[in-house]
């Protein structure tokens, strides 16, 4: 296992370019079933997430290949297999987005339920739903999700959740419909950028999907989708990531590739922050001259603050000039990064589904460990924000998606590198 050694309390200065979206990416990898024809996708990251399901497709008889020039080239070489091992879909939840795509292609998929995770209890019940509103005929037998149908037909379908819309539960029913008979609404859908990705590729290749980013998607069926090259959007969360890295730092960052249209709320907390921002329409130049003002954050689905960008604003708020409230309206629990940013010496208290930061002047290096994705990457925030040096344990949960997120961080000045876990860097000031 790797971890990072990072020396902090360095200004980052520089430019960065963020990379291809992690979660327009899989969705559109796994809808990729769908094609009669090979699908060439541009710009997909490489990160382990990519990996795991290009894993997940070679057992459904799904070829995925890196080509030279770095797309993606995905080829159905044998249509026959229907099922998604519980091995696989536990490492990544987003496998589950395999299931609407197969059962619309093949009329059959056996999909594991992927459990619950890091962030809390997540259920599946929309895009089971979903899919059984479309026609399908569902079981759960041993853990996994059988799921049959001779034809799916169109429907009226709400997919919103008690949390509000559900972002890969859309994209699971919004595959499937491509091929159904006739036309489904789907109401409550996700807006995100990802489903409009998800989207565009999907009309590329033939669908018929109209009001992707709208809560009302219309789907009118077709007999079947073709081939087509798509290029992935974006990482709004690498690029929000990588500005708050700056603003954590006081430093003065710019990232490329950085897309204004789907950084609205997140730029509105840096502004409040007190971050200089100049912004164009493809890149974010960030300056942060002071200690950050303290934030008032309730995330929520998009164009609100992504829940994905929380554990990185809680990181932010740990040095701010007063006291934070970050409310968590996605998912309740997801506060792994709390414990460990208080290692730093951050003062925060949970409240429910909220966390109450007081900010503090400086944070002291220590010795850290991520349990996922988002909030590994906060630790490596706060990091670099921290006098002396910290190592952060386990840092393939942040490799899951983000891509060499150490070289983009030292190309800013950042003091920071990989090591193997067994030889462990000392601890203290440096
Ligand atoms: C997607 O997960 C993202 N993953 C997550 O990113 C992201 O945090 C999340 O959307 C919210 O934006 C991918 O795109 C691959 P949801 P998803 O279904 O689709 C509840 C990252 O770090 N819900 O939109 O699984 C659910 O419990 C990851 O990159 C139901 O109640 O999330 C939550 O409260 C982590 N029933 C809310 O909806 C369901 O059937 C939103 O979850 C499904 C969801």
């Amino acid at each position: 296992m790797d971890l990072l050694r990072i020396t902090g309390d360095t200004p980052l200065t520089g430019t960065v370019t963020a990379g291809g979206s992690k979660n327009a990416a899989l969705p559109i990898m796994a809808a990729s079933i769908l094609a009669t024809e090979p699908v060439l996708i541009e710009r997909v990251p490489e990160v382990v997430d990519v990996t795991t399901l290009s894993a997940v497709l070679a057992q459904l008889g799904v070829e995925v290949k890196r080509q030279d020039d770095g797309a993606l080239r995905i080829e159905t070489v044998d249509s026959s297999p229907t099922r998604a091992d519980y091995e696989l879909v536990r490492r990544m939840r987003a496998s589950f987005c395999v299931l609407g795509p197969l059962l619309a292609r093949r009329r059959r998929a056996v999909v594991s339920l992927p459990g619950g995770c890091n962030l809390g209890d997540r259920p599946v019940d929309l895009h089971l739903a979903g899919l059984a509103a479309l026609g399908a005929k569902l079981r759960i037998d041993r853990g996994y999700v059988i799921a049959e149908a001779d034809e799916l037909r169109g429907a009226d379908i709400s997919l919103l959740g008690p949390h509000g819309a559900t972002v890969t539960g859309t994209a699971n029913v919004m595959s499937a419909a491509t091929l159904a008979r006739g036309t489904t609404i789907i109401r409550g859908a996700a807006r995100e950028p990802e489903i409009v990705d998800l989207a565009d590729f999907l009309n590329t290749l033939g669908a018929r999907i109209v009001g992707a980013g709208e809560a009302t998607i219309e789907i009118v069926g077709v007999e079947h989708l073709n081939g087509g090259t798509h290029r992935v959007i974006p990482d709004r969360i690498e690029a929000a990531t990588l500005l708050i890295a700056g603003a954590i730092t006081g430093g003065n960052v710019h990232v490329k590739n950085a897309r204004l249209e789907h950084l609205g709320g997140v730029l509105d907390v840096l502004d409040r922050a007190g971050a200089e921002l100049s912004v164009s329409a493809n890149s974010v130049s960030i300056l942060m001259q002071n200690r950050p003002r303290p934030i008032q954050v309730t995330t929520c689905p998009y164009p609100g603050v992504p829940t994905d960008v929380q554990p990185q604003l809680t990181a932010l708020a740990t040095i701010a000039e007063g006291r934070s409230e970050i409310v968590e309206g996605v998912f309740p629990d997801r506060f792994m990064h709390v414990p460990e940013l208080k290692r730093l010496g951050a003062r925060i208290e949970r409240a429910g589904h909220a966390a109450v930061v007081d900010g503090l002047r400086r944070l002291v290096g220590a010795e850290l460990m991520a349990s996922d994705l988002r909030g590994g990457a906060a630790l490596v925030l706060a990091a670099l924000a921290a006098e002396g040096v910290s190592l952060v344990r386990r840092i393939y949960h942040v490799d899951r998606g983000h891509e060499q997120i150490e070289r983009k961080l030292a190309r800013l000045g950042a003091q920071i590198e990989r090591c193997r876990d067994q030889q462990p860097a000392k601890v203290g000031s440096s």
